[in-house]
């Protein structure tokens, strides 16, 4: 029998705060903004909403730099703010989760500035200070975000420090105590300050296996992906169960991992004992990203392999406990564009909701992006210049540097950008959408006349009404209990192109289907007798004793009658 937990029953609206809603006209959201928008949260139906990093942060990866994490930065507002945030969403049944960003801070760290300081200083030892051989990096490890992971000390000969992601982010040594001691004290101080949980970042990283003089490189750089010495290394078991120990275990607070775990090591993760609550898997999303090579070309994924992803997670994650299930996040493009990139004549609102559909019905606790309700997609900018993502561009410069024309390595860079996902959220027609009276530090979609969050509200036909519908199965009445604590069982696995499960728990289930094609297909209709609780059509075709399902339809069905 499924432990029920108030996390479980959770549903998360991600906001990525500089692009949610501008409250004082500066073009950049803030937390203000959020506030003003917590009946929007609510009425869809969530009641936790994820806030990417709102800390003080030179915005060198738009906050996921932090330079103090007791301290919301001025471009989003005070801590009273933040504070006031929390007590209005309280109110209204709705939680807040912070971004804990823990293993790196920003170069301009206090920590970090007293390290670069003095060699002497403890603060040194906070991070990775290691000289290097005759000027030359200590290894050749490549950053996530492109060049070399060592970045030069200034003003001191051979001696360089580690940054997995920016020059500006800095990675902290969590070998040392008093570091970890800090940390874990500034976890609880959050708590305090009535945080439900939080979502934690690029925590499989935290343990290095250092390496000593270079490995064998796998690029035209020289370079050797850095990954494979610093992603769930031996050793970091025991730093997360230490983490857990200090900080989330003390409290009923809500933990979601940013964690590729290994199915064979899911119960330390996220078991009964685990370190989290639930992690993302990230099978499904990073489905068109190549395991090894060119980040840039995506693969020739199929909607079988799609269904597999998603259902394996499914299947494997819940032998051992609870997950976290999205489609979208601030660091993908748009799911449509995604899963549409080589039929894109076939993005509608009838595929829309199909994504919809799939996503809403998945046993774990859905985190919806900001803008996916309201089918919001991926941008086009004219030229890299448009681009903020520091991600971008480094991918951008690393495509020129390898064979391809330029054109070709602006398509790919653009179509990956997660600048995608981080245009302001579309609330109406009006200038700049309603996210702001200023000119917004990114392009809104020129689309938003369109899609936009009051037109959507008003037609009741609308994307947003179908996620909706399919949250307040979730929420309330009498599938709750089989949506939340269900098990997943794969139905038509056998058949090309259909995606679909159903949610089991005794003697009551639902069925969730999708016919993943651009083509009609035929079925026996005793498979899918019962009340009709969600459709992207508005009719199911019985023709000939056979239920037709129309091209991308998606359904949900109690079968339980
Ligand atoms: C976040 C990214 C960020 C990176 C470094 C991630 O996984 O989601 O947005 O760039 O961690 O903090």
């Amino acid at each position: 029998m499924e432990i029920k937990k108030w996390w479980k029953e959770a549903i998360i609206y991600q906001v990525y705060p500089r692009s949610f809603q501008d409250s004082n006209g500066d073009g950049t959201g803030d937390l203000n903004g959020i506030t003003q928008r917590l009946d929007y949260i609510k009425d869809l139906g969530a009641n936790a909403i994820w806030i990417c990093p709102m800390y003080k942060s030179p915005w060198s990866d738009y906050g996921y730099d932090i330079s103090d994490y007791y301290k919301v930065s001025e471009a989003f507002g005070t801590n009273e703010d933040l504070y006031r945030l929390i007590a209005k969403a309280k109110e209204k049944g709705i939680r807040i989760l912070l971004d804990l960003v823990i293993n790196h801070t920003s170069d301009e760290h206090e920590w970090f500035q007293k390290a670069l300081a003095n060699p002497k200083s403890k603060y040194r030892d906070y991070y990775f200070f290691k000289k290097g051989a005759n000027g030359k990096p200590p290894n050749n490890w490549r950053s996530y975000f492109g060049g070399s992971a060592w970045e030069p000390v200034p003003n001191e000969k051979n001696m360089f420090y580690l940054h997995a992601f920016t020059t500006k982010m800095p990675d902290l040594n969590w070998e040392n105590e008093e570091m970890k001691q800090e940390l874990y004290k500034m976890i609880n101080w959050w708590v305090e300050k009535g945080v439900s949980g939080f979502r934690i970042d690029a925590i499989m990283n935290i343990k290095k296996t250092m390496l000593a003089g270079d490995a064998q490189k796998d690029g035209s750089d020289g370079l050797v992906a850095i990954d494979k010495y610093i992603i769930n290394q031996p050793g970091i078991q025991d730093l997360l169960f230490d983490l857990k120990k200090n900080t989330f275990a003390k409290h009923d607070i809500m933990t979601v991992a940013e964690a590729a775990v290994p199915d064979d090591e899911l119960e330390n993760f996220i078991g009964n004992d685990g370190f989290f609550n639930m992690v993302f898997d990230f099978r499904a999303a990073d489905i068109d990203v190549p395991e090894t090579g060119e980040w840039f070309l995506p693969t020739n994924w199929t909607v079988n392999e799609l269904r597999d992803a998603l259902l394996t997670a499914q299947t494997s994650v819940q032998k051992m406990g609870w997950g976290a299930t999205y489609f979208e996040n601030h660091d993908q493009n748009r799911s449509i564009n995604k899963y549409f990139s080589r039929n894109k004549e076939d993005i509608s609102e009838v595929t829309k909701k199909m994504l919809a559909t799939i996503l809403l019905g998945f046993r774990g606790t859905p985190v919806i992006f900001e803008g996916e309700e309201i089918g919001m997609e991926n941008i086009e900018l004219a030229s890299i210049d448009e681009y903020e993502d520091v991600a971008t561009h480094n991918q951008y410069n690393n495509g020129l540097a390898s064979k391809l024309d330029e054109k070709t390595v602006f398509d790919l860079v653009s179509y990956r950008s997660r600048d995608n996902s981080r245009t302001p959220m579309q609330w109406d027609a009006s200038l700049h959408a309603g996210f702001s009276t200023a000119t917004p530090w990114l392009p809104v979609n020129p689309n938003y006349k369109v899609i936009n969050a009051e037109a959507a509200i008003q037609n009741k036909n609308s994307i947003y009404h179908h996620y909706k519908n399919l949250l307040s199965l979730r929420n309330h009445g009498t599938f709750k209990n089989v949506l939340i604590y269900g098990k997943t069982v794969p139905k038509f696995a056998d058949l090309d192109n259909i995606m679909a499960y159903e949610r089991v728990l005794n003697d009551q289930k639902v069925l969730y289907f999708a016919n993943f094609q651009n083509k009609t297909m035929e079925f026996n209709p005793s498979d899918f007798t019962g009340n009709l609780l969600s459709n992207n059509y508005d009719e199911l075709l019985i023709q000939d004793g056979k239920f037709i399902a129309q091209p991308y339809q998606a359904i949900v069905i109690d079968r339980n009658v």
